[in-house]
Parts: C-alpha cells; structure tokens; sequence
C-alpha cells in the first residue's frame, strides 16, 4: 500500500523520467548513424521506411535517396541502403561476418518458425544447407536440366503459333506477360518437384498458383512494413489462412502440392532420376527440409524469371533499332545452323556465342533488375570499418545495410550518362577493359555476391536465353509472314 502510494505521489516524477529516458535513448539512436544522410526525419522514425516499403515503388525511392545522399544513404533509424560496389561485396564476401538481417525471416518464411534456405538467418545453419544444395542446383547433378527447359520453351511456342499467331485478317492480341510466367512456373515445378501445374498446356494459370503466390508476397510486404509479421507468423493465424500446410484455404494449397510431389518420389524413383530432388535427397535432405526448401524455390524460381524475361521484351519491342539487330543476328544464327531448323530448340551454349542477344540479355535486365528487393545483411557487433569511394566509413555494428539495386543499375558514375537508357550496345563497343570489368562486376550483383549469390542463376539464365531467342524468332517469322 505504501508502495504504490509512494508511487502515486511521485507519479509525475516516473513520467518526466520515462519521457527523458525514451529521448535520450531517441538521440542515441539518432546520433549511431547521424554521419548518413537521408530523407527527412528517416533518423528519427521508421515512418518514412514503413511508407516506402509498403509503397510498390520502394526501389524507385532507395535509387531516389542513393542519388540525392551519396553511395549510402540513411533510410530508418537503424537502416541504411547503399549502391556501393565495395561495401555490396565486402559484405556478401564468403568468409564475411556480417549476417542476413531478420528481414528475411520475417518476410520470406513461408511458414511459421520454419526456415528455408533463403530466411535462414543463422549463418552456421545456411552454411551448411546452401553446400548442400549447391550441387543440386548448378546443373552438375543436375543432367536433365536443359531437356527439361526445352520441353517447355517448346510448349510455348506451340501455344503462340496454335492460338495467338495474328493472321491479316484476324488480330490475336494476347498478354506475353502471362505466358512468361506459365513458362517460368511449368518449368520450375519440373525441375523442382518433377511435375509441371500444366499452365502452357491449358493456357491457364493452373490451381491459381500465381495467383496465389501473388498474393503471399503482397501479404508478406505489407507486414512487414507494418510490423504486423508476428501475426501472420503466429501459428494461429496461419491456420486460420492455411499456410501451416494443414488444410485451410488458398496459401495451403502450393505446400500441400509439394508435399504430395515429394513423398511419392521419396517412395519411387528417388534413385533413378537425376535431377534437383534426387540430388538434394544425396545430400542428406529429409521429406520436411525438402518441402520447407521447395516452396521457396518456387516463389524465387518464378516471378523473377519471368520478369526478366518479360522486362527484356518490352525494352526490345520499345526500341526498334534494336529490335532489327537482333532479327538480324537471329536470322544469321538460324541460316547457318547455329539454332536449329524448327521446332528444335538453341542450345545454351550457341545462344551464348550470340553476342547481340548476350547484350540485350545484360541490358534488359540491368535497366529493370528482375529482383529489386532490398536483401538488408546485419553489421557484425562491434561495428566495421569499410573504405567506400576511397574513404574509409565507420558502420555500427547491428545496422541493416539494404542494396538499392535501382541505383547501383543505373549509376552514371559505372554506366555513363545514358545509364538509365536502354542501349544493349554499351556492352559491345566499350573499348576501356577497365571500365567494362566495372560494368560486369556491378551487372553480376543482380544476382547477390558471394555467400548469398542466387543459387538458381544457371537455371535464370538458361531459361531466359532460349525463351528471348525461340520467341523471337517466332515473332519475326510472323511479322515477316505478314509482309
Ligand atoms: C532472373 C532471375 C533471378 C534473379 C534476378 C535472382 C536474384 C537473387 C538474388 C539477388 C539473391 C540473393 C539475395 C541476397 O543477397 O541475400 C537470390 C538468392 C536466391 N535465389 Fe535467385 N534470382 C533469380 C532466379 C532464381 C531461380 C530461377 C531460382 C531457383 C530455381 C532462384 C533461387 C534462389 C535461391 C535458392 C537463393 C538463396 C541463396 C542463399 O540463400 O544462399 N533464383 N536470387
Ligand atoms: C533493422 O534492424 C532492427 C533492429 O535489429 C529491426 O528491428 C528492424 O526491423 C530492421 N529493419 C529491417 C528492414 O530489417
Ligand atoms: C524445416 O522443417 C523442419 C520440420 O518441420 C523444421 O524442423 C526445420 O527447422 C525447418 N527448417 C530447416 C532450415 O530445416
Ligand atoms: C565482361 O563479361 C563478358 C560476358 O558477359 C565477357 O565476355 C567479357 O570478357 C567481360 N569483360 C571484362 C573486361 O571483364
């Protein structure tokens, strides 16, 4: 009783203290980072930051803050985004201490407190897992890889020819966005669990997959933003929306597919096949691992390669001058029998040797990277020194360092004036080998660096090479059918 009157007598006194406690603790905060610049009030309030990252435009917003604030801007109290080659690698580099922050796990596990691959924020543990699917996903277990893209690629040249070839007296108009992306998820369900949904056969998106995982990620970043994760993470509320994998509604319904995927091939024909599954299985992943690590690469495998896919072709169908190059190249390349006559496909290795189309490929995905999001990696307790730009920066150890991929992409400073222009040729007549080695090396970080690199890059870029040549070819064929 004396207590709490003691209290209620000084309660004015806890009050003022708690007030100038949260300010001091506000400062310090405020003054950790106070050497980054950014927009207005970002030191003191995740206002901005949540703003940002709710909009769909975020990477819009961090190239915005790397041009106004230098390499590394101050976006958040505790957060910064960079365009900085330098510290980009220094950070993913495989012998780095620093972590991946908890961004990924609170925004990529697809279900509560289990971690795949991509959300696993112990370093120890993804170590461990990523050696043992590396093998899987390089394509040196990986035999049946091509053949399989092929299948496909062709499926899909066989549904524009059949359906949505424009004749001159019936236009066919048809969205290839979407086709892109029945192409990107048929073919990573095969490669992935050894069955493809059948959108390219039904022209649909089958058991509203993309739909479905559409709308996950849209959940995913809203969450996020709004810190709102412990909800959507608590196992009470992914019953209630089915992404516990039990049953329950929409977001169970691709878990539930691998999972049914992967224990009829455990049971069957793990042994006789080779491809990512049997290969994973080799390297000591149980039935659970196999369906915590599948989902993710369905959701990583899909909407990325289809946006590059889809982002490559409408920069080429923008810019006709280019457009006409590569018809040229193409029509070489089919004349002297670097691709073969139809319905064969290229392989990846004569596509590879095209350099117009290698150029266009590089472009396309440089002017809008198929993955924008900000993959924020933890500073190392105790804080880092990193020399940025010649100078050497002190980061405190704790901060999120996001890249701005916009900015690095687009740098005037590595890629010139035109930076943001779509111009394919850059690649080819850049005489300084210098310079180009710059510009390769801040290309390649499209795909992440060092311990966190993209471990699906050979199954990207196979897929995006042949569906960017066979496509095209189908369409300068129409359009030459039409004169
Ligand atoms: C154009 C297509 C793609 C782009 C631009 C892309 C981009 C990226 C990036 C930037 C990262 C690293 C994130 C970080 O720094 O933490 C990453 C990681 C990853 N990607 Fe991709 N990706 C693509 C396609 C794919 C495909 C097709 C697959 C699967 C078949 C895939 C599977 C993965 C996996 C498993 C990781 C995690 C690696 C790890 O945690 O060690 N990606 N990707
Ligand atoms: C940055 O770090 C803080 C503290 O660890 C964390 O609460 C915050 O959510 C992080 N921001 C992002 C974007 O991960
Ligand atoms: C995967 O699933 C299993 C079983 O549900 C779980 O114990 C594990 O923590 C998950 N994560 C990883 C990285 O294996
Ligand atoms: C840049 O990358 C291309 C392949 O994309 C390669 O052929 C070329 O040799 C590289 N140039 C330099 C200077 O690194």
């Amino acid at each position: 009783m004396s207590l709490f009157s003691a209290l209620y007598e000084s309660r004015w006194l806890l009050v003022c203290a708690t007030l100038v406690a949260y300010l001091v603790y506000k400062v310090w905060v405020y003054r950790r980072l106070s050497a980054f610049k950014g927009p207005f009030g970002s030191g003191w309030s995740e206002l901005w930051h949540s703003a940002t990252t709710i909009s769909t435009d975020a990477h819009a917003k961090y190239k915005e803050a790397c041009d106004k604030y230098g390499p590394i801007a101050r976006v958040g109290p505790n957060d910064l985004v960079t365009c900085s080659v330098e510290l980009l690698t220094h950070m993913s580099a495989a012998r780095s201490p620093y972590s991946r922050s908890v961004w990924f796990a609170r925004g990529t596990r697809t279900r509560p407190g289990e971690d795949h691959l991509f959300s696993e924020t112990n370093e120890n543990i993804h170590t461990r897992r990523r050696q043992q699917m590396a093998m899987g996903y390089s394509g040196k277990e990986n035999l049946e890889l091509e053949d399989t893209v092929d299948v496909y690629i062709k499926k899909l040249i066989q549904l524009i020819r059949t359906k949505y070839l424009s004749t001159p007296d019936s236009a066919q108009p048809f969205d290839f966005g979407q086709k892109a992306q029945y192409l990107a998820v048929d073919v990573i369900n095969d490669v992935g669990l050894g069955a493809p949904l059948g959108d390219l056969d039904t022209d649909s998106d089958q058991f509203r997959y993309i739909e479905t995982t559409e709308a996950g990620m849209k959940l995913g970043r809203l969450s996020v933003s709004l810190g709102l994760v412990f909800l959507l993470q608590s196992p009470w509320i992914a019953r209630l929306f089915g992404s516990s994998g039990k049953d329950g509604l929409r977001f169970a319904w691709p878990l539930r597919h691998a999972r049914a995927r992967i224990n009829e091939r455990l049971r069957h024909d793990t042994e006789k096949r080779s491809d990512m599954l049997a290969s994973f299985v080799r390297h000591g992943l149980t039935a659970e691992e196999l369906v915590n690590e599948s989902i993710l690469q369905l959701v990583a495998g899909s909407d990325t390669t289809s946006t590059a896919i889809r982002s490559i072709f409408l920069y080429l169908l923008t810019h006709p001058c280019v457009y006409a190059a590569l018809q040229a190249e193409i029509d070489a390349a089919v004349a002297d029998g670097t691709a073969p006559p139809a319905p064969g496909i290229i392989s990846e290795t004569a596509a590879r040797s095209l350099p117009y189309l290698q150029a266009c490929i590089k472009e396309g995905m440089r002017v809008h990277a198929p993955a924008g999001s900000p993959f924020p990696k933890r500073v190392p307790d105790g804080g880092d020194t990193v020399v940025v730009d010649g100078k050497p920066v002190f980061l405190p150890g704790g901060t999120n360092v996001s890249v701005a991929m916009f900015a690095l992409q687009l740098n005037k400073g590595i890629f010139g004036d035109d930076a943001q222009e779509f111009r394919p040729e850059r690649w080819l007549l850049e005489k300084d080998e210098k310079k180009l080695a710059v510009m390769n090396r801040t290309h390649d970080l499209i795909f992440g660096y060092g311990k966190y690199q993209c471990l699906g890059k050979p199954i990207a870029l196979m897929e995006i090479n042949k569906a960017m040549f066979e496509v095209s070819s189908v369409i300068f064929s129409w359009v030459r059918a039409k004169d």
